[in-house]
């Protein structure tokens, strides 16, 4: 979508507050500009798992808004959106974890410091929490979505799969961190996945365990700092006939 169509578009559905993900669920589908294949590659090529970032460059307000809006509008299973992106900027909460991030340095060094959470158990709470947002942002009611209630919870709250919802909830926020990872790449901001951190003690120094929330994967954001050697090193990535399986 161009740039004017987006804003006509935020102004026409009168988002006040220009809350991104709200005006992009309420557009309807149009066509977009979209990118060519070599420039997805040459960000995908550009991007790799920064190893030290530049204390001194802060991704910007708009763009770290965009990411944002990226977490938000990442897909899940059934829709439900059984996460928390909880977002550390405060450097003494930084230091803090930084012993239970095995000390590595890119949580201190980075602009924004995602940790990646998930409910620990799936409830009937959260599922009508869902049906109820469809309906504000769909209309209808949500007698008419009964069926599809029935059908989630039985699967996830009371069903086979209940005992591993966590482990299930854990899937839906990887697909996350990738698409957190892929949009940062394509606004050229650095990011480095990781999963080197002490979850236990994660949930603790956030209180997250209170808030049925624990600790699944985390993310540095920012820029690379011109001495991290890393940028340099060539991709390791087995051949595509070793990967890629044509049926
Ligand atoms: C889920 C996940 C967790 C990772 N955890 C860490 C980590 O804790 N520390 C780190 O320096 N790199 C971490 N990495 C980076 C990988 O080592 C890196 O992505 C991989 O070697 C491929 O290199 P590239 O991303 O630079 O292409 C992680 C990557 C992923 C996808």
């Amino acid at each position: 979508m161009s740039i004017l169509r987006w804003q006509s578009c935020r102004i026409e559905r009168g988002f006040p507050n220009g809350n991104l993900a709200a005006a992009l669920s309420s557009c309807s589908r149009e066509i977009m500009d979209t990118i060519k294949g070599e420039q997805l590659l040459a960000q995908l090529n550009w991007r790799y798992a920064t190893k030290q970032f530049d204390p001194t460059r802060k991704i910007s307000p708009e763009d770290w808004a965009a990411l944002e809006s990226a977490l938000i509008l990442s897909p899940s299973s059934y829709g439900l959106q059984p996460w928390k992106f909880i977002v550390i900027t405060d450097q003494k909460m930084r230091e803090k974890l930084f012993p239970a991030t095995w000390k590595q340095r890119q949580i201190l060094d980075c602009s924004h410091y995602v940790v990646f959470t998930v409910n620990t158990k799936m409830t009937e709470e959260h599922i009508d929490r869902h049906l109820a947002r469809t309906v504000e942002v769909r209309g209808g009611t949500v007698e008419g979505l009964n069926r599809f209630r029935e059908a989630m919870a039985g699967d996830l709250v009371t069903g086979v799969r209940a005992a591993q919802a966590h482990e299930w909830a854990a899937h839906q926020a990887y697909l996350a961190l990738g698409n957190f990872i892929t949009s940062a790449a394509l606004l050229g901001i650095d990011t480095c996945p990781m999963e080197g951190f002490n979850a236990e003690d994660y949930d603790e120094i956030l209180d997250l365990t209170a808030k049925r929330l624990t600790s699944v994967v985390c993310c540095a954001a920012g820029y690379r700092s011109a001495e991290d050697t890393s940028a340099l090193q060539k991709k390791v990535r087995f051949a595509p006939a070793d990967v890629i399986h044509i049926v």
